[in-house]
């Protein structure tokens, strides 16, 4: 898994959706998730977006250095991620199964369920600097990266 931008690099491909370990129990499951073994990064921070009103989106942004692991601990929700001339739609509805993305995708998030919670492991802290949140600045960026 390439981890950074670079000639050989198509970073959308690098975007993927990963099986995190199921540890089945009458009792109840259990995931776990340890960095550089089932996410390619460390972890510096995990957020969640909740309570999300139906036929809300969030996101909308793309971020220059982060990594990002997005994981739908409850209900469903779906990422749409573009790198300016492809896009992708991933559907997330089950919390041992995370969507893995490289820096410098664009991505949105919507058809969110109702109750669903979407905890995003990121491989640094937020950082507003970090942010394209302007589309048109964001494809200026991708044109001067070889694709
Ligand atoms: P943002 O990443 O823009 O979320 P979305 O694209 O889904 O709207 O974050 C929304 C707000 O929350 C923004 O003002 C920045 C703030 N924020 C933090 O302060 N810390 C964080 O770790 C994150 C992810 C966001």
């Amino acid at each position: 898994m390439p981890l950074a931008l670079g000639v050989d690099t198509v970073p959308i491909d690098d975007c993927e959706i990963f099986q995190l370990p199921k540890i089945a129990d009458v009792r109840g499951n259990l995931t776990f998730v340890e960095a550089y073994r089932h996410v390619p990064f460390a972890i510096e921070r995990v957020y969640y977006v909740y309570d999300v009103p139906g036929g809300s989106e969030r996101g909308g942004h793309a971020h220059k250095d982060l990594h990002q692991f997005i994981i739908a601990m409850a209900g469903s929700f779906d990422v749409v991620i573009s790198d300016g001339r492809e896009e992708k739609r991933f559907h997330l509805n089950r919390s041992y199964f995370g969507l893995y993305l490289c820096p410098m995708i664009w991505r949105r998030l919507d058809n969110f369920s109702s109750g669903a919670v979407c905890m995003v492991l990121a491989s640094a802290k937020y950082e507003e600097s970090d942010y394209y949140r302007d589309y048109d600045e964001y494809l200026s960026a991708m044109d001067s990266v070889a694709l």
